[in-house]
């Protein structure tokens, strides 16, 4: 086909037949607002023609810009709005809203071949544009988000300037998949054409009042998001813990302590210590047994078997009170230990003596400050 032949034939819309299932030009693309946009193909450099059309913006039938035998022109080529490289992409100079929308493009490989046509669905993104659902105060977690919170505290989870706008859902995580817990979706649309999606709960905890684990989902099926969830791991302030008397772990020194978290099924815990004269428990780890299956580690020296957490030689300075929070979305549990160690030293003693000092916490501790 000659090319004059085809620049005619394609520009009738109503005869383009021949329309290519190859992936040379993907859809849909995405394209930032206020940037140079490229809508990406990727023939040949060495195409004999191209033809842009946007039917809804250009008069119906003519092409906005063509390429032809590496000559360039068209409407929107000259006014300096687009141009194309050799590989058929086509630039946007300065991306704004009336440039989304479909785009068609007509290919000729060769002089003699017949035309390709593709269509590509173009969107915008603003440079704000979050491309995960951001939970409040986890905007920088790069693993799991763990907050304490008071059981009626608000969660909220937000995806800014997306178009177009996409629904978010607050879900709890349990050991049998995703639970729905009441919250209310906001869309705000402040910085049109771009939308804001909010989405709160003050139900966080349920009926797993210990510990929970939300889920923050996106639902967007264009393939916009990098991730379409986000997790936090939620466990409700001291206050609101029940009270447990803690179990008294003897240990001697230089020997392998395991201490074992619930005997309940459990789909995430935390394990958390409190040295002899502090006054707040610190985070030893967090691990989530559901769906991705996360750890994280604060301290090396401890290690998480299954659920129990193990300390391979026990010295005074692990000393403290350990804490086991679990929860599985149904229920939750709080397990706490008192770890004392006892040294060497004390082997030198009579059995009594040992008996006495290993009985007493109070005795232990001071041995531990001549130590
Ligand atoms: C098309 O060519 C341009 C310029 O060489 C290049 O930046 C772009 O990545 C190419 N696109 C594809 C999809 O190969
Ligand atoms: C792009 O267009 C916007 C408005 O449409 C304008 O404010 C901005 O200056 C332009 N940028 C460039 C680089 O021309
Ligand atoms: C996240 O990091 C940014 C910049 O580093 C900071 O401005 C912001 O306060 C941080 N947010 C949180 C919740 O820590
Ligand atoms: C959760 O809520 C959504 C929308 O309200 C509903 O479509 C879905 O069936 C619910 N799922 C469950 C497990 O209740
Ligand atoms: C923004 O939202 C308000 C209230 O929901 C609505 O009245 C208005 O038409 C919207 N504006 C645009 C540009 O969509
Ligand atoms: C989120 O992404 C996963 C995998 O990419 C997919 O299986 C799931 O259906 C998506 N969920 C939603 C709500 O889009
Ligand atoms: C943990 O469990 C194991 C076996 O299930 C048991 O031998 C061990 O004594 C337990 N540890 C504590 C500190 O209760
Ligand atoms: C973890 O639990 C499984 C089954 O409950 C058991 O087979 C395995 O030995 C345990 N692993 C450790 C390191 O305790
Ligand atoms: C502690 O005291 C009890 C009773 O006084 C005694 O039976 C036991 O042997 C002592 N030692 C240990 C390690 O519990």
């Amino acid at each position: 086909m000659k090319l004059f032949q085809f620049v005619s034939l394609v520009s009738n819309l109503i005869i383009w037949k021949i329309v290519s299932n190859g992936n040379e030009c993907r859809t849909p693309q995405f394209i930032e607002i206020g940037s140079v946009g490229i809508i990406q193909c990727s023939f040949r450099d060495d195409i004999s023609g191209a033809l842009w059309y946007k039917p809804t913006t250009f008069l119906r039938g003519n092409a906005f810009l063509t390429l032809a035998n590496s000559v360039k022109s068209g409407e929107g080529f000259l006014s300096g709005e687009f141009d194309i490289y050799p590989n058929g992409s086509l630039i946007i100079q300065n991306v704004s809203i009336k440039h989304e929308g479909t785009y068609q493009v007509a290919i000729l490989d060769t002089a003699a071949s017949d035309p390709k046509i593709y269509f590509v669905n173009v969107f915008l993104f603003a440079p704000t544009f979050s491309r995960v659902p951001v939970i409040d105060n986890c905007e920088n977690r790069s693993e799991i988000c763990f907050q304490i919170l008071n059981s009626n505290s608000k969660i909220s989870c937000t995806i800014r300037d997306a178009r177009p706008a996409i629904p978010l859902r607050l879900m709890l995580r349990t050991g049998e998949g995703d639970r729905n817990i009441s919250s209310r979706l906001f869309i705000e649309n402040e910085t049109y054409p771009f939308f804001t999606s909010r989405v709160t709960t003050t139900n966080a905890f349920d009926n797993t009042r210990v510990l929970t684990l939300l889920v923050c989902e996106a639902y967007c099926p264009l393939g916009l998001l990098e991730k379409n969830e986000s997790l936090v791991l939620i466990q409700s302030s001291d206050e609101t813990l029940p009270n447990v008397l803690p179990k008294v772990v003897y240990a001697k020194q230089d020997t392998r302590v395991k201490l074992n978290c619930s005997g309940m099924t459990i789909s995430y815990l935390v394990w958390q210590v409190k040295e002899p004269s502090g006054v707040i428990f610190k985070g030893l780890l967090h691990a989530i047994f559901v769906g991705d299956n996360l750890r994280h580690r604060y301290d090396e020296e401890y290690e998480l078997q299954n659920t129990s957490i193990v300390v391979d030689n026990v010295r005074v300075h692990h000393e403290g009170t350990y804490r086991c929070i679990s929860g599985n979305g149904f229920q939750g549990d709080v397990i706490i230990y008192e770890l004392i160690v006892f040294g060497f030293i004390l082997i030198h003693h009579t059995q009594s003596l040992v008996d006495a000092i290993i009985n007493s916490t109070v005795f232990s501790r001071d041995i531990r400050r001549e130590l």
